[in-house]
């Protein structure tokens, strides 16, 4: 059987709470009704909110490592998409000290994640407004349900912030789900001698006073997943691609020996990239290497992806491919997440094949046949729990099911395929249903239920390779 595209809980749950949105919202000039405290995440049901979609955060840091102290303003612009009498922000810790709508200060109330914010005159359906929450604190080192650390990752002389999937809470106030992309303005001060790198392009740095202010600008739409700040004594460069694109990294300074080799290959395996996927979807690129204590993963954070230390190859391969596929084409929500990883891990199968190791063919048939290190544990779509969201099937599996798609339809296709579908949700939000129906779109004459059944949604190992 066909599965549904998407599932029918989600759909039945969402179209419940919109009718009821609509039911007592509607039409009677009375306040309207809270927003709600979750976007319906199958899997992280409090993560984001309803009611509001962010344009623009600009966030105002100041950082103190000796005192792991952090100081923020963060200044939120979201449009109500119906009328609120409240709305909840995502903030995990932390002393919330002002809370203005509009510079009128309004009345707030905490409740785990949730930060309800009561604006005094309420907000009509369709209206533009302006959040502002001034916090401080020390920030929390988040456990994920697969024990993995993320969020405020304190390093030797500094922190960097990671937040997949959840993190990016515990360092400023947000609509902290993939859904609702934004573009961001941040300012971080530290104390004068250390570094303070983001995303986007670096557009100020000043020091006065004994700290530094850099200002960091990101053009393009950004999951809060995705956003990072790393503050430390960093070795940094600052290059450009052949073609005008430029690339900063930021190394800490103990793995700037190790790492300069591999990360001289940006614009090599960029160059590669955009053949294969196509145009690079951002402004500007490059990688921030360090050691937190507490994490050993590599992250694809928005132009500048994270690495533990030195990486090798393949893994920067995967990050950079994760620019298109995860940060340029994001998850609708975390049941979707084989859209990153299956893609990322399908980039390193091509990048091999395309320097003469193994043939992509060759990687899935090697894993087909080999030690089941748990990749049939579950449906790359369908993983069991929050816990299984980066286990093997979502990664390993996932990039079999694009495997078997390059089968189906041939190389030239294939890899058509592959530019095309970045290129339709480019800067956007797909899930798993707007996936196989963009397959079968651009090839109308194929039968890919199969593929779908057994690879995609199936339990166990498929039958045949
Ligand atoms: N997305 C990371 C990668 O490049 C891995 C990762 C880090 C991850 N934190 C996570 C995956 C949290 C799922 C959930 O592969
Ligand atoms: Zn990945």
């Amino acid at each position: 059987m066909r599965r549904p595209h998407r599932p029918a809980a989600a759909v039945t749950a969402f179209t419940v709470l919109t009718a009821l949105a609509a039911l007592t919202a509607c039409g009677d000039g009375g306040p309207g009704t809270p927003g709600g405290s979750g976007v319906g995440d199958p899997y992280f049901p409090k993560a984001g909110n309803s009611g509001y979609d962010v344009t623009h955060y600009g966030l105002r840091l100041a950082y103190d490592p000796g005192r792991r102290h952090l100081a923020g303003t963060a200044t939120v612009t979201a449009r109500a998409t119906r009328k609120l009498s409240a709305l909840n922000l995502d903030l995990i810790g932390l002393e919330v000290e002002e809370v203005t709508v509009g510079g009128d200060a309004a009345r707030w109330s905490r409740d785990g994640q949730e930060l309800t914010v009561r604006p005094r005159d309420g907000l009509a359906d369709g209206e533009r407004f302006r959040v502002t929450v001034r916090y401080s604190g020390t920030p929390r080192t988040l456990t994920d349900p697969d024990g993995s650390r993320e969020g405020w990752l304190y390093t030797a002389d500094g922190a960097v912030a990671l937040g997949e999937p959840n993190g990016s809470a515990v360092w400023f106030p947000g609509n902290h789900h993939p859904v609702d992309k934004a573009v961001y303005d941040l300012v971080v001060t530290v104390p004068q001698g250390l570094e303070a790198v983001s995303n986007g392009e670096l557009t100020g740095r000043r020091t006065e006073r004994g700290r530094t202010a850099f200002t960091w600008h990101t053009a393009e739409p950004m999951a809060s997943y995705l956003a990072t700040v790393a503050i430390g004594d960093y070795t940094l460069t600052r290059t450009r691609t052949p073609d005008g694109l430029p690339v900063h990294t930021a190394v800490d300074p103990q793995q700037a020996a190790a790492s300069r080799a591999v990360l001289a290959r940006i614009p090599e395996v960029l160059a590669w990239a955009r053949e294969t996927f196509g145009p690079y979807p951002f402004s500007t690129a490059g990688a921030v290497v360090d050691r937190p204590g507490d994490a050993g993963y590599a992250l694809e954070t928005q132009t500048r992806p994270f690495f533990p230390g030195a990486p090798d190859t393949g893994l920067l391969v995967h990050e950079l491919a994760h620019q298109w596929y995860g940060d340029s084409v994001t998850p609708r929500t975390w049941r979707d997440m084989w859209l990153n990883e299956g893609f990322a891990t399908y980039a390193e199968w091509l990048w091999r094949e395309d320097h003469g190791g193994d043939t992509a063919q060759q990687t899935f048939d090697a894993l087909y046949q080999g030690f089941d290190d748990g990749i049939w544990a579950f449906p790359p779509a369908r993983p069991t729990s929050a816990a299984h969201l980066s286990g093997p099937p979502v990664y390993q599996r996932g990039a079999m099911v694009l495997h078997k798609i390059r089968q189906r339809i041939g190389d030239g296709a294939f890899r058509a395929l592959l530019r095309g579908w970045a290129s339709a949700h480019r800067h956007g939000n797909a899930d798993t249903g707007d996936f196989t129906a963009y397959v079968e779109k651009r090839a109308p004459g194929e039968d890919f239920g199969a593929i779908w059944d057994e690879w995609l949604y199936g339990e166990g190992r498929p039958r045949r390779p």
